[in-house]
């Protein structure tokens, strides 16, 4: 039984136990999730894995990127399966603050963000989310002063803006986005799939089918309008409230008119009863 990884939740536990990693030249990388594990974190822990010596692991959920309607008092909290992955994966450290320690008293700072984190995609519904998101990924990159750091392109908005945070910061750290992980029947692994209901579970795939086939007709030249409009139709026809159903360029997010201004993505958000579904795939 491989041994169970290190977990602080102080910055001064944190410190002394990276020291005791680092030595002898070690590399670090820092996976951040907000915990309720699956193998879409799994995937990323085992990037982590190839690509440094030491992986850490930070497990919390973040309330400054939650809008008060929002689902933070029930994001699932899954500690003990959690760790049981973690050492199973043989993960060295895991980072686990309350929010105190995260958010002293008197906290007063916040990252603001423009380029991709204005895109007009998840900032459009999500007005509060990436500077949350950006204040506490800086924040743990100045704790865990990892040397990669690695994302799941998932939240493929969010990969961009920490990207472009940690680059605009000088923050040292490469970040790394790591293909989606789907359920067989295509559906994107989430830690919030677990509030659909056996219909909805039944029906949430068909927003990565509509995509698939999107990206096949626009790949064999179908009329970017129709495609989008054809998808949008299906996704509304399956029983989804739509919030975007977009083809963005793939780096700048930026719309385009063709696929001659791509790499195109596409990315869409839609709604299931109460549960909010993200995914993307490329063209
Ligand atoms: O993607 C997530 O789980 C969160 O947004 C992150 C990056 C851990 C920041 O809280």
């Amino acid at each position: 039984m491989p041994r169970a990884p290190v977990v602080a939740r102080t910055l001064p536990s944190l410190r002394r136990t990276l020291e005791s990693l680092r030595t002898r030249r070690a590399t670090v990388a820092l996976v951040p999730t907000m915990g309720a594990l699956h193998d879409g974190h799994l995937a990323l822990v085992h990037q982590a894995k190839r690509r440094a010596s030491k992986v850490v692991v930070s497990i919390f959920v973040n309330p400054t990127q939650f809008a008060p309607h929002e689902d933070f008092g029930s994001y699932p909290r899954t500690w003990k399966a959690d760790i049981a992955k973690l050492t199973q994966a043989q993960v060295d450290l895991v980072w686990n603050p309350d929010v105190g320690t995260m958010y002293p008293a008197g906290f007063a700072t916040r990252i603001l963000t423009e380029g991709p984190a204005t895109a007009g995609l998840e900032d459009r519904f999500r007005p509060h989310f990436f500077g949350g998101v950006a204040t506490v990924v800086g924040k743990l990159f100045t704790q865990c002063r990892p040397d990669v750091a690695l994302f799941g392109q998932k939240d493929y908005q969010q990969l961009k803006v920490v990207t472009r945070m940690a680059a605009d910061l000088d923050l040292g750290v490469k970040v790394i986005g790591v293909p989606i992980v789907r359920e067989r029947d295509g559906l994107a692994m989430s830690s919030r799939n677990v509030y659909l209901s056996t219909a909805q579970r039944a029906v949430a795939p068909m927003l990565h089918r509509v995509m698939k086939e999107a990206a096949k007709r626009l790949r064999n030249g179908g009329n970017l309008e129709t495609v989008m409009a054809d998808g949008t139709k299906t996704i509304g026809d399956a029983g989804f409230a739509l919030d975007y159903f977009e083809a963005r360029h793939a780096e700048t997010l930026a719309p385009i008119r063709s696929l001659k201004d791509g790499p195109v993505r596409l990315l869409v958000a839609a709604k299931i009863g109460t549960t909010r579904l993200i995914d993307n795939i490329g063209v």
